[in-house]
């Protein structure tokens, strides 16, 4: 990491920030004080936080508990955060594999110092936007069987696909490489929540200043995104990460969501 890295405020490391109990103390110095002018204008940002992880944790619960899914391809899985996926799928079934992909090199190393050599674990640096790359990685296809369902993790990370990157096309190359019977969970910032407090608006603004470009997107154009990729969108459909089949930790209104959540099928 060079000096420029650590001052140049990070979208995974600022979500870290306001998951983490420890709140700035796991902050990087670039970050703080960006962490600070956001946590004062978006009072919120740790509950929308909090219900965007456990969405992403209730989805893998879904896909392996319920769904008998196997093998997890987590792109643009973010930091390593207790319980990480493949903790909560291998809770569930130890025969469980996952793949965690992210374009940043440094989550790759936080990842790989947390894993302790488990050989159902990958950890990959590559780019959603080239999903060839991610397709054709010996580390992915050494834990993913292509031949089999796959659960896909889409979690939060298309909010920094700009349009001109072709999210569409994207999303419908990754699906088209899984079999029938594959499911992706989805989840993408959005401004059809906003309230009075205007969370979205002052986010997407703040994070501009710090750096961090942001695409909030609309319900109609993720369900877009979803149908264009041949998926079929499962009950509740698309709605706010805290009202995706909640349980009872799941607090606040849909403005203390912020993100459109889903859970989509490829039909046999
Ligand atoms: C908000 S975090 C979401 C982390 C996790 N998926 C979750 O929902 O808790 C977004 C992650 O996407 C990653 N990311 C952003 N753009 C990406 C890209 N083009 N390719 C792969 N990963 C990307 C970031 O590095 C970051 O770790």
């Amino acid at each position: 990491m060079t000096s420029d890295d650590a001052l140049h405020a990070h979208g995974a490391r600022l979500y870290a920030g306001f998951l983490s109990k420890r709140g700035e103390k796991d902050s990087w110095p670039g970050d703080m004080q960006l962490a600070q002018r956001i946590r004062a204008q978006v009072p919120n940002v740790e509950l929308i936080a909090r219900n965007q992880r456990s969405f992403l944790i209730r989805a893998v619960r879904t896909l392996v508990g319920q769904y008998g899914l196997r093998q997890v391809l987590d792109v643009g899985s973010g930091l390593s955060h207790e319980p990480n996926v493949h903790q909560v799928a291998q809770e569930i079934s130890p025969d469980c594999r996952v793949a965690y992909v992210d374009r940043d090199a440094v989550i790759s190393a936080n990842l790989a110092a947390s894993l302790h050599h488990d050989d159902r674990v990958a950890h990959v640096t590559a780019d959603v936007r080239d999903p060839d790359s991610i397709l054709g990685s010996p580390e992915v296809r050494r834990i993913i069987n292509f031949e089999e369902p796959v659960a896909l993790l889409l979690a939060s990370v298309f909010l920094f696909v700009q349009d001109d990157a072709d999210p569409a096309g994207i999303i419908k190359r990754l699906v088209a490489a899984l079999p029938s019977g594959s499911y992706v969970a989805f989840s993408q910032g959005t401004y059809d929540y906003d309230d009075d407090r205007r969370p979205v608006y002052n986010l997407t603004r703040m994070y501009g200043e710090g750096g961090v470009i942001v695409t909030p997107r609309s319900k109609a154009t993720i369900a877009g995104f979803l149908d264009g990729a041949g998926l079929e969108v499962l009950e509740p459909g698309i709605v706010a990460t805290n009202r995706w089949r909640p349980d009872d930790t799941e607090t606040g209104l849909e403005a203390d969501s912020c993100i459109h959540a889903a859970l989509a099928y490829k039909p046999l």
